[in-house]
């Protein structure tokens, strides 16, 4: 078993995206997969479509739950969220970093009742569907590099575990955050993949090579007859 830093296992690097509308077809994914070589992310689609109950059955089959919602609103709102979502058990939730300073310390605080059990808090910065112009569009003057990187600091000052990014940020927020800081990478793809909507994707050794913690991917495995298969591929590749 290789060991990565922080004490993490490379057996567990994978979180799979379980982008689905139904428990059932989730189900049918996570009746694939084998939680002691990945965890599993439940965003807004299967969450919104079938609930806590998504999480709670991802959990009884041993899964490490990575709850991707995303939460942005008024500091109590946001901390009593993730609270709530502590409470169903999910190994890692995330926040908008750009929620502000208040919010982001106020959620990490509202955390610290759950001691060793705390899930990770992890800050979205910039979504890779956002171009330059979009960044000006909403009054952002900075380019999106200097933007992720002012988010990461605000999350990492306001006490947040890491960060979402993207993989080809992962070496500057490696190098300015320090090793402790968590980055999770979506947008990953083996060179044999079909890139699907992601624009700027990078290969799993790629991805842990810049500094990346948890590679965060869907399609490729969920869509693949044999996902064990694959992840194992990419553990053999890393
Ligand atoms: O299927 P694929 O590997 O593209 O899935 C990537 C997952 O990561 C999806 O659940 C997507 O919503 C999520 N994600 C992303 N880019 C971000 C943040 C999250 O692709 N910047």
């Amino acid at each position: 078993m290789l060991s990565l830093f922080k004490g993490k296992t490379l057996n567990k690097t994978i979180i799979v995206a379980l982008d689905f509308s139904s428990l059932e077809s989730a189900l049918t994914c996570l009746d694939k997969l084998d939680p002691t070589l990945c965890r599993v992310k439940i965003g807004k689609e299967l969450f919104t479509s079938a609930g806590p109950e998504s999480v709670k059955q991802a959990t009884v089959r041993g899964f490490d739950v990575f709850l991707d919602l995303k939460f942005h609103d008024i500091p109590n709102t946001v901390a009593k969220a993730a609270v709530a979502a502590a409470e169903m058990g999910v190994w890692m939730l995330n926040v908008h970093a750009g929620g502000g300073f208040k919010m982001l310390a106020e959620t990490r605080a509202a955390l610290n009742s759950f001691g060793k059990e705390r899930p990770l808090l992890i800050g979205v910065t910039l979504l890779t569907s956002f171009s330059p112009s979009d960044l000006v569009a909403v009054g952002v003057s900075d380019n999106p590099e200097a933007h992720v990187l002012r988010l990461a600091q605000l999350a990492k000052d306001a006490g947040l575990d890491g960060v979402v990014c993207s993989a080809r940020e992962a070496g500057l927020l490696r190098e300015k955050c320090g090793e402790k800081f968590c980055l999770v990478t979506p947008g990953i793809r083996r060179s044999q993949d079909e890139n699907n909507d992601q624009k700027r994707v990078q290969t799993p050794s790629e991805a842990i090579a810049s500094g990346s913690d948890f590679l965060v991917m869907g399609r490729p495995i969920t869509k693949a007859k044999d996902p064990m298969g694959v992840i194992r591929s990419i553990y053999e590749s890393i």
